[in-house]
């Protein structure tokens, strides 16, 4: 099961996939009704292959292939508050717990023993590459990235910059963010040799924590490096009116929020911001006609209360959208409750504007759908990441960054199908399992998720 375009499920019934290991990318998918796989093979690849050289797994019944999940935003040190502090508004979470917790990361054994933990709940959940923030600490964020890449998950990992308006106990020097981003930037860049962008396991990204964090000349400075190492960019934008407020007053030349990051060189087709819940008609042409993409967290939109965001109105005017956790501001890693919050913003959003008397015409009064929210959780996800040629579907050449479902797993909240009256009365398979899936979105947790690959990898299963 796949959707390479948003709202389209492509489902295949007693289907068959090819991996090549050497390269860990998928070489075909065929219906297979009991076509043996060396044939498979053949057909996949115009070439002869021997019988030893190929090793074959089936599903179970109520089991399913998908790509793997893409988490496009989540804090690494902040799984070390999880559930903690979301009656707090953002501004003053950051200030109580977000801060203190991440500075703690100056003790390289803490990351240590932490980092492993947290990477694992992440890889459990069926997350095969986010994009993560570490601390401020180059150490911690070394270690960070070396657990991530033995733990075989893909990744983007940054060194957060914080060299304005900071706490005393948690900040650095313009020099010292700088300086140490390209340290970062280096030492994960030299510890892979030189493979192919898509096939390094972890990127290190241009991280300013969020504009009101950083001065003007380390903005740009991290600008220049972005283009200079061809990085991505992640940072948060007009996430919560006070954060707005503050982001003004600190760039007060600039028109807007998104403004300071375009005049710094920050935004592209290789950048994604965090939230983007109070933006104006004005900084949306700004995203789109510089190709920057949104992650849309909607846990942690609702947990900090911070807002609904539109991503109907971001699809609608061609901003590439996935999904974040957004750990802790979100209080879980799960993608699929990501998805559940995603479908909840936006029934609250068409909800309002009903009461409001808005115009719902076109799009702007459909619920999201579940194959959409499928869609946001992998191929939309790929695409944010600026990988959407190598990720996000289950196509011939794509790298098998995939996961196995098992609906029947031991304890699945998700209900047999001989309980599921609407399913078990339906004849036609492919219609039975596109609700089986509707139940996936809805229902299914980490208990349901049996396996997760990444470049044709093992890196979890449950048996
Ligand atoms: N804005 C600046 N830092 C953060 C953070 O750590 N989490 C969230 N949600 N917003 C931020
Ligand atoms: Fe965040």
């Amino acid at each position: 099961v796949d959707t390479p375009v948003m709202g389209e499920l492509r489902i295949l019934v007693n289907g068959a996939l090819g991996i090549d290991r050497s390269t860990g990318r998928i070489v075909g998918t065929s219906e297979s009704s009991g076509t043996p796989a060396k044939e498979l093979f053949e057909h996949w690849t115009g070439q002869q292959v021997s019988e030893a050289d190929i090793e074959t797994t089936g599903l179970l019944a109520d089991q399913f292939l998908m790509p793997g999940f893409i988490d496009t935003h989540t804090h690494a040190p902040q799984f070390s508050f999880l559930g903690i502090g979301h009656d707090l508004p953002l501004m003053d979470w950051l200030n109580k717990y977000t801060f203190k917790h991440e500075s703690e990361f100056k003790d390289p054994e803490l990351a240590r023993k932490f980092y492993k933990g947290a990477i694992d709940r992440v890889i459990r959940n069926g997350v095969t590459f986010a994009a993560y923030y570490g601390t401020i600490h180059l150490e911690a964020n070394r270690i960070l990235a070396d657990t991530i890449r033995n733990a075989g998950q893909r990744a983007f990992v940054g060194k957060v910059c914080m060299d304005a308006n900071s706490p005393d106990y948690y900040s650095e020097s313009t020099a010292e963010s700088i300086e140490q981003t390209e340290e970062f930037i280096k030492q994960v860049l030299g510890g892979q040799g030189n493979c192919p962008a898509d096939t390094r396991l972890v990127t290190p990204i241009i991280t300013p924590r969020f504009a009101p964090s950083c001065s003007s000349e380390c903005l740009g400075a991290l600008g220049e490096l972005a283009k200079r190492y061809q990085l991505p960019i992640q940072s948060h934008l007009c996430e919560n009116p006070s954060e707005i407020e503050f982001a003004r007053q600190c760039f007060p030349e600039c028109t807007s929020y998104t403004e300071i990051y375009h005049k710094h060189g920050l935004l592209g087709n290789h950048t994604i911001m965090a939230h983007c819940v109070h933006m104006t008609a004005e900084e949306l042409v700004i995203m789109r006609d510089t190709g920057t993409s949104i992650s849309h967290c909607p846990t942690s939109n609702f947990t900090l209360g911070s807002g609904l965001a539109d991503i109907r109105r971001f699809v609608a005017q061609g901003i590439p959208v996935g999904l974040g956790t957004d750990v802790g501001g979100g209080y879980t890693p799960s993608i699929l409750d990501a998805m559940r919050m995603a479908a909840a913003t936006n029934r609250a959003l068409i909800a309002s504007r009903r009461l409001s008397g808005e115009d719902l015409s076109g799009r702007d009064g459909v619920p999201l759908e579940a194959a959409e929210m499928f869609f946001l959780a992998t191929q939309g996800g790929a695409r944010v990441m600026g990988m959407a040629e190598s990720l996000g579907s289950l196509d011939a050449g794509k790298l098998f960054d995939a996961l196995v479902i098992d609906l029947s797993a031991h304890a699945s909240p998700v209900p047999s199908v001989e309980s599921t009256f609407a399913i078990s009365c339906l004849s036609d398979p492919v219609e039975a399992w596109r609700l089986r899936l509707e139940q996936f979105v809805f229902l299914a947790d980490d208990r349901n998720i049996s396996r997760v690959y990444v470049g044709g990898n093992l890196i979890h299963s449950k048996c």
